[in-house]
C-alpha cells in the first residue's frame, strides 16, 4: 500500500506578515503525518486515525461538520471543480502535536490533496495545489489564514528553509547551516483565542492599510506611527518584521547564527509587545531557552499558546534541552514537503 507523508511547519521568522503581502521563512519538519492509502471506486473518502478519529464522506459533499474532516472535504470539493477525482481510504498516523500551532490543519489539507492527485492522476503545479489547500481553509473551514503553511508543506526542501515573498510567491531555498540545531518547544498552552484574535489582527491590518492607502508591505515606520492605537503597533510590527526576515535570510546565507538568533528574539518581543499575540507560557519558553544557551528563540505560528522555537549551536543542544523539565521539546530536522514515502 502506498504511503503519503506530510510535514508540520515551523516558521523561523516572518510572523503575521503573509497576509500583509510580506516575507516569511518557514521550514518543513520531521514531525509529520503519514497515511497508508488505497484507491476506491465509489467517489467516497474514508479515513481512520488514532489521533484524529474517523470520517467518511462523498466527494463534493459540502456540509461542514465543524471537525478536522472539513479540511479534507474542502480540498475534495475545490479539486473536484477542476479534476475528475477518485475516492480513497486510508489510515493516518501523526507525530504532529495536534492544535499546537504547527499547522496540523495545513498538513492534513496538503496530505489529502496529494493523495487525490495520486489516485486520480491529474497534473497540478505545487503552487496551485498549495493555493487550493489555502482556499479550503479560507472558504470551507472559514479561517482566513495566509499562504505560508500550505506553501511550505507543499514545497519544503530537506536541509533548507524557504524564503517566500507572499505577494509574488517568488521563493528561494535557503540552506540551514550544518551547525544550527532547531528545537520546537511545545508549551501545551491552549489556543482557544487563536481563531478570534487572528481574525481581529487581520482586520486591524486591513484597516491600517486602508487608511494608508497601501499594503503594509509598502509602508514605512514614520507613516505607520501616525496611525491610531492599536493600528500603529500592529502595522509597526509588520513593517519591522519584514525587515527582519530580509536580515535573517542574509544572516543564514552568511552563516551568522549570532545575528540570526538576535533577530528571532527581536521578532518575539515585537509579537509580544506590538502585535500582542504571545502568551505567558510562550514568553517563559523563550526566556528559559535563552538562559539555557540558545542563540535565539521566539513563538512560532499564530500565537496565543502553542509552540516556540529555539535555535541553538549543535554543540549546546543537550544543554538547551534542559528546558524539558518544564516543556515538551522536539529536536527537529528540515525535510521535504509532502510526498510519497518510498
Ligand atoms: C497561522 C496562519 C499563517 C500565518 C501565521 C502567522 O499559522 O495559518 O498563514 O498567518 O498564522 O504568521
Amino acid at each position: 500500500m502506498p504511503r503519503m507523508r506530510s510535514p508540520a511547519r515551523v516558521n523561523l521568522i516572518g510572523e503575521h506578515t503573509d497576509y500583509n503581502d510580506g516575507y516569511v521563512m518557514p521550514v518543513a519538519t520531521d514531525l509529520e503525518m503519514m497515511c497508508h492509502f488505497k484507491r476506491r471506486n465509489d467517489r467516497t473518502v474514508k479515513v481512520s486515525s488514532k489521533e484524529l478519529g474517523n470520517t467518511t464522506f462523498k466527494i463534493g459533499d459540502d456540509r461542514r461538520e465543524g471537525s478536522w474532516s472539513d479540511y479534507l472535504k474542502g480540498v475534495a470539493l475545490y479539486l473536484s471543480e477542476r479534476y475528475d477525482l477518485g475516492g480513497w481510504e486510508g489510515s493516518i498516523d501523526s507525530s504532529i502535536p495536534i492544535g499546537s500551532g504547527l499547522s496540523s490543519s495545513a498538513a492534513l489539507e496538503v496530505l489529502s490533496a496529494k493523495i487525490f492527485q495520486h489516485v486520480s492522476s491529474f497534473e497540478i503545479t505545487p503552487i496551485e495545489l498549495a493555493k487550493i489547500c489555502k482556499r479550503a481553509e479560507n472558504e470551507f473551514v472559514g479561517v482566513r489564514c495566509g499562504i505560508m503553511d500550505q506553501f511550505i508543506i507543499t514545497l519544503g526542501k530537506k536541509g533548507s528553509a524557504i524564503f517566500l515573498d507572499c505577494r509574488s510567491l517568488d521563493y528561494e531555498y535557503v540552506p540551514i547551516p550544518e551547525e544550527m540545531g532547531l528545537l520546537v518547544v511545545d508549551t501545551g498552552g491552549r489556543r482557544e483565542l487563536a481563531k478570534s484574535e487572528y481574525e481581529k489582527r487581520r482586520r486591524e491590518c486591513e484597516e491600517a492599510s486602508k487608511i494608508l492607502k497601501k499594503s503594509l508591505r509598502d509602508a514605512d515606520k514614520s507613516e505607520v506611527l501616525e496611525l491610531p492605537n492599536p493600528l500603529n503597533k500592529r502595522a509597526l510590527h509588520v513593517v519591522q518584521e519584514n525587515k527582519r526576515v530580509l536580515a535573517a535570510r542574509k544572516a543564514l546565507i552568511e552563516n551568522d547564527l549570532e545575528s540570526f538568533g538576535d533577530l528571532l528574539l527581536q521578532s518575539h518581543n515585537s509579537l509580544k509587545d506590538l502585535y500582542e499575540v504571545s502568551s505567558e507560557e510562550l514568553d517563559r519558553a523563550v526566556e528559559l531557552a535563552k538562559k539555557a544557551g540558545a542563540l535565539g528563540a521566539r513563538m512560532t505560528g499564530a500565537g496565543f499558546g502553542g509552540c516556540a522555537i529555539a535555535v541553538v549551536d549543535r554543540d549546546s543542544i543537550a544543554k538547551v534541552k534542559r528546558i524539558e523539565e518544564e516543556f515538551k521539546v522536539y529536536e527537529c530536522k528540515s525535510v521535504d514537503g509532502a510526498s510519497l514515502d518510498r
